[in-house]
């Protein structure tokens, strides 16, 4: 393994400049080149490849975003797009291709080596690094972002709950996650919030209204000194949240009547694309290095098409993953059965994903409490 080049791909997520980093010393230190290729398979299919020394990435791992950029690339789908690149790899002779991303990035990973697709072409090794706040990519405990993610998400719901407390206020806030419910559900225990909406639960837009409304009308009728409400929604459930808010509002205020109405509407915060960014946290520095080092060490021994897993949250079988002999608490996982598993995950048939959403049934109601 004479050359090894890394993309970033997808949706940034902060931790991907440590894993840059890593594979940049790791590969090195090892005696390999390692090469960077700028905002994902778009800047791959434009030739932009940047040199990356360990000057380069010097305290790179502090910041948000990645140094390389990002991009998405519908056109890798096609075949002659996916040819082109793989062209373009060969004229800078690269030997292994490390690509840190979510579902997308990982899928365009498998094609762009598949045996089949190279024929006769010069031999591709790809390493993949789950990287995405969504924590929606199958056989791995924790992908890189998520992490700092639900840092903000909680320093931010702990902000709101403060203006909550001081006005009596119900606030409903809606988080990124894509189709994936993790990360409303674990910020919603992590701040103490009353109800949180994700679409694994599959309920349809009048229970969710009913849900909210008892849930506020449950809380109201207390007699504890503050009657805040937090609510919080996954963006994967698909009710627009001011369509919510309507109907939440008009329901509450038929259920109270003689409330004045600005006492009992509710209001709406939708944190978006702040829940992307920002320095990530010391354990997703950490990850990003230590995934990189397994990942970087896989491509160096000549193994492919594997994913660096964090502590897989299910029993692995030895032909789809084994523990890196580098770190115990990293597994290469084989990459097409992760994304099978990532979309077993997404549509609701892994036993993980109802395991979570079950799990959170269990719970509502202690944590109306
Ligand atoms: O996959 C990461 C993510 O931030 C999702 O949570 C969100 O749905 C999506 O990307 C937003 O994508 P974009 O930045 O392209 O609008």
């Amino acid at each position: 393994m004479k050359r090894i080049a890394v993309l970033t791909s997808g949706g940034d997520a902060p931790g991907m400049n440590a894993a840059v980093r890593a594979a940049v010393l790791i590969g090195r230190a090892a005696g390999a080149d390692v090469v960077g290729i700028e905002r994902g398979y778009r800047g791959l299919l434009e030739d932009a490849f940047v040199s990356l020394t360990p000057n380069d990435v010097g305290g790179i791992l502090r910041e948000g975003g990645t140094i390389l950029g990002s991009a998405r690339c519908k056109e890798f789908h096609q075949r002659e797009v996916r040819d082109r690149a793989r062209e373009i790899l060969t004229k800078r002779e690269v030997d292994g291709l490390l690509v840190i991303g979510g579902n997308g990035s990982l899928t365009g990973a498998l094609h762009l080596a598949d045996p089949k697709e190279i024929g006769s072409g010069r031999p591709l090794k790809i390493a993949g690094i789950p990287a995405s706040i969504d924590n929606d990519l199958g056989l791995t405990g924790l992908s890189i972002g998520v992490d700092t993610a639900m840092n903000t998400i909680v320093e931010a719901c702990d902000k709101i709950a403060d203006t909550a407390t001081a006005h009596d206020r119900t606030f409903i806030i809606e988080v990124m996650g894509r189709d994936c419910g993790y990360l409303a559900m674990t910020s919603a225990i992590a701040v103490g919030a009353d109800l949180a909406l994700f679409p694994e639960a599959g309920k349809p837009e009048t229970e969710i209204v009913d849900q909210i409304v008892e849930t506020v009308l449950a809380i109201r009728e207390r007699q504890r000194r503050a009657r805040k409400v937090i609510i919080i929604k996954a963006e994967g459930v698909q009710m627009q949240v001011d369509k919510l808010k309507a109907q939440v509002d008009a329901e509450l205020r038929k259920r109270q009547p003689d409330a004045e109405p600005s006492t009992i509407e509710t209001r709406v915060t939708v944190l978006g694309h702040v829940v992307r960014g920002g320095r990530p946290s010391a354990f997703d520095r950490l990850l990003g290095s230590r995934l990189a080092n397994v990942a970087v060490r896989a491509l160096l021994a000549n193994q492919t098409h594997k994913m660096a897993a964090w502590m897989p949250p299910v029993e692995l079988p030895e032909e789809v993953g084994t523990r890196s002999p580098y770190d115990p608490y990293c597994w290469l996982v084989d990459l097409g059965a992760v994304l099978a598993e990532t979309e077993n995950l997404l549509k609701g048939r892994s036993p993980l994903a109802r395991w979570r959403a079950g799990a959170f049934e269990e719970i509502e109601d202690a944590l109306l409490l």
